[in-house]
Parts: C-alpha cells; structure tokens; sequence
C-alpha cells in the first residue's frame, strides 16, 4: 500500500512510468491512489449529540429555512456519526486506498477553543480513523470544511484575525491526537466559496449585503491561518510524523467566451480572482495575491472613494511565512464556464464580479448536470491542470473532488460517463503533458446535505434513503464502475 508521503517522496514526476494505454485500456500507474470524500456537515448529523458545539451551519439552517432551497438542515444527514463503520464497509467494497473526510471543529472544540474538549468528538474520530487503518484506507482529513463554530462567528468569524490564531490552535490538537494516523491533511476547503459565499452571498454566515471588504478579509485572514499552520507543523510535528499538508482550492476553469483579446484576458483574470487568489500566495515564488487581483482591486478601490484597498496587504513577515506553505495542492473540479469582459462602468458599489470584470456563462449545448451551476464539460479538467502546471511550476496536484449530480436513481449511467470522461482529460494531462497529478478523489462516497441546496442534489456513489429512519445506503451502478477503476487503475 503507498502512503501519500511515499508516493510524495518517489514521484516526482509520474509521466513516463508505467502509465499508458495498455492491452486498449487507459491505465494509471500502480501507485496512483483513488479515492472518495465526504464532509462532516453533509454526512454526519448528530448535530448536538454528547457535546458538540453548534456551528454556523447548525445555526444558518436552522433559522434561515428559507434560503435552503428544501427547507432542511444537516441535523441528520446520513447519520454518518452513528452510521460510520457502513461507510466504512462501501469504502471496502470500492477498494479505494483512501478516504477524505473532515473533521467538525466544534464537535472537538464546542465553542473553538481549546480550554473545552468535547472527549467524545475526539474518541469519534478516532474510531473513525482505526476503522478505516484496519480496512486499509488512509484518512486524509479537511481540518475545515465550512463549519465554524458558531461561538467565534460572533467574534466576527474569518474576518477577525484572532479566529486564524484559534484556528492554530485547534490544528495543533489535530496534529497531537491523530498526527500518527492520517496519511494526508487538508487546511481549507474551497476559501473561495465560503468566503465568497459567505460574505457576498447564500452560504453561511449567509452576508448577504457585500460590504466588498469582508470576503477579502476573510480570505486574508484563511492564507495566515493556512500559512501559521504549515509553519506549526514543521516546527513542532513534522520530523516526528509520516504525513503531508495541503489545502484545497477550486477551480472550475474558467475559459474565454471569443477569441477577442478582451475575452482572453478577461478568461485569465477570473482564473487570477478565482484560484489565484489562494493559489498564488501559496505556490507563486511571490508569496502574495496575483498581480492583476492587487491592481485592479487597489485602483478600483481608489475610484470607489475607499481610503485603503479593499484588498488587504500582507506583511513581510507573513509573504514569507505563506510562500511555499504546502506540501501538495489540493483542487476540486466540476465544471467550466465562459468568460466575457464586462463592458459596464465600474460600479460604484464594491463587489468582487466588479473587481475580476469578467461576465461568468456556460453554454446552453453543455450537457446537464442536476445542479445549476454543474455542466458536464471534460476537456475543462485537463485545462486547468495545465494551466496549474505552468503558472506554479508543476506542484504535486491532487484531486481532492470530482464528481456529478444526478436525479435519484440507482441506474446512473450518466454519472459513470462522467467518471468515465474526465478521468481520460485527467489522463491526458498526467501522460501527454506531464502535469504531477498523483491521485483522484471521488465527490461523493454517498448522497449528503448539497449545503443551500439541501438534499435535493445527489452526488453519492450510493443513494441514501433519507426519509428512512435507518439512513439505508444502496449501491447505484457507478460504484461497480469505481470499484473496478480503483482496483485495476485502469478505464
Ligand atoms: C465542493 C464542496 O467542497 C462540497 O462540499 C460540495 O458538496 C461539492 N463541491 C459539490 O457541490
């Protein structure tokens, strides 16, 4: 079995070895490990069970009904907190090497900080964890995956900087609890959505009126906490553990609507405002946000009348503390959009689409996924690979998601064409453009609670009942394809 350190260490470069279309089938190498995620709000439930603290996701659902589009909250979700040694067992019968999931920080730190343990979070996690080492899946663990607790969102949440220093603390526990066990830490999860989402729009603490500075600040504020981790970890861990820490990023590639120059570059701006917002601080030799987010976000913010940009700047001390703060690059792709410049004036009111000034659409021929935002496009992935490839000097990649929504349904033909689909574009770009993607993580093992848009979109490898009471998980067709793809490695 390859650990993700091992794998780290001895492939640097995994084109050229034993990758390739062999007797007709596309292969990847023996040591590329898949994998599928999951995220403890969407799965677990158990939402104040023996001790958990609330968090801002518990609190949003539960009195802002109305802007989840079914109404419903992650109480219970797939009662995974009680239902774990089942995943566990569809994980077994997936033959995947290993598991992404996240940890709930107020089911360890009820209100976030580390004066109060919750005892039964930590022994949860633990038996989470020994369950799948005994199963032989390495736990990769998202230390944050959206759910703060609610306690520090009164603080004012990620645009304090103080809740980046509890952020320390509580990964530094992670670390002194579970370092011996997990193969491969994420930081963050997608910043650019909860930030975003968070601050400007449906996603909790649910900001609905931008203040144009709030999401920026919180994205600060998530690179130091990102960047003081990374540091921790090397001084106080990392020569006693065998494990490596990453963060993961979106990117949805962002493609030009025509070939005009203005299209092109605006393409290439929202590709900067999007990923490159996290992405270039961390694997950029620059240490800090992309030039072209930096300008125009200072110029603008002068138009607009602000005494300081909007955009806040790092200290000296924090540049080099964030540069190269990473041992792998985690990304999450779905889909593509088109990009058109935004002929309009600047608005006067802040917002970060005025900002990157491009105008986001899919085309209507894209085939359909059952999400609004999810066009099925696979060229896309290779795409983004790339273009991670030469903007940060090839980084060890790993996909952290992939993956589609479908209608309820056992027979998912379409899902395993995607699979299918854009594992090839993946393909490509590992064998025909060198690009160090060394593993692939399924989004998701089972159906779950699709944040606003409640259960009403379905992701999983396994339909959940979730009008039964037992939460009964049924194999849909796709996860005998999986199965054969993460046992064989090859399509
Ligand atoms: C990204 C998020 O990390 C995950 O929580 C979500 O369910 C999937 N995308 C699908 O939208």
């Amino acid at each position: 079995m390859y650990l993700f350190v091992d794998v780290l260490r001895e492939v640097k470069n995994l084109a050229g070895s034993a990758l390739g279309v062999a007797e007709g089938k596309i292969c990847f190498p023996e040591n590329f490990l898949f994998g599928v995620a999951t995220a403890a709000y969407q799965v677990e439930g158990a939402w104040n069970v023996s001790g958990k603290g609330e968090s801002i996701w518990d609190s949003y659902t539960h009195n802002h009904s109305e802007r989840i589009f079914d109404h419903k909250t992650g109480d219970v979700a797939a009662d995974s907190y009680h239902l774990f040694r089942e995943d566990v067992r569809l994980m077994v019968e997936l033959g995947v090497q290993f598991y992404r999931f996240s940890i709930s920080w107020p089911r360890i730190l009820p209100n976030g900080l580390i004066n109060n343990i919750n005892e039964d979070g930590i022994r949860y996690y633990h038996e989470l964890m020994d369950e799948l080492i005994r199963n032989n899946i390495q736990p990769m663990v998202t230390m944050y995956h959206w759910d703060l607790p609610q306690y520090l969102q009164e603080l004012g949440g990620w645009t304090n900087p103080i809740v980046s220093d509890y952020f320390v603390d509580y990964a530094r526990m992670l670390f002194q609890n579970y370092g011996s066990k997990v193969s491969a830490w994420l930081t963050f999860n997608e910043p650019l959505t909860f930030c975003r989402g968070g601050y400007t729009g449906l996603e909790a603490p649910g900001r609905l009126e931008s203040s144009g500075i709030e999401d920026y600040l919180c994205g600060h504020n998530v690179l130091r906490a990102h960047g003081m981790v990374y540091r921790m970890y090397q001084k106080e861990f990392q020569a006693k553990l065998s494990t490596s820490v990453g963060i993961t990023l979106d990117f949805l590639w962002r493609a030009p609507a025509s070939r005009s120059a203005d299209d092109i570059i605006a393409a290439e701006t929202a590709r900067q405002f999007s990923i490159g917002w996290f992405a270039h601080p961390i694997f950029s030799k620059t240490g800090d946000y992309p030039p072209i987010m930096r300008k125009r976000i200072d110029s603008i913010s002068k138009i607009q009348g602000f005494s300081r940009s909007r955009l806040p700047y790092f200290t000296p001390d924090e540049i080099e503390m964030i540069r190269g703060s990473a041992d792998f690059l985690g990304m999450n792709h779905y889909t593509t959009f088109l990009v058109s410049k935004n002929r309009k004036k600047i608005s006067p009111k802040p917002s970060y689409a005025a900002d990157m000034g491009g105008i986001l659409s899919q085309k209507s021929s894209w085939p359909v996924a059952n999400s609004t935002w999810l066009k099925i496009v696979p060229w896309g992935f290779r795409l983004s690979l790339n273009w991670i490839k030469r903007e940060y000097d090839n980084p060890l990649v790993i996909i952290t998601e992939n993956g589609v929504s479908l209608e309820k349904g056992l027979v998912d033909t379409r899902r395993i064409e995607y699979i299918k689909e854009y594992l090839k574009s993946m393909h490509a770009a590992i064998t025909k453009d060198n690009c160090n993607v060394y593993g692939y993580t399924y989004w998701s093992l089972i159906d779950n609670f699709e944040w606003t848009r409640g259960y009403s979109e379905r992701f999983g490898l396994y339909e959940v009942d979730f009008d039964s009471p037992k939460k009964t998980r049924t194999p849909r067709l796709s996860s005998e394809y999986y199965a054969r793809i993460s046992r064989t490695k090859c399509l």
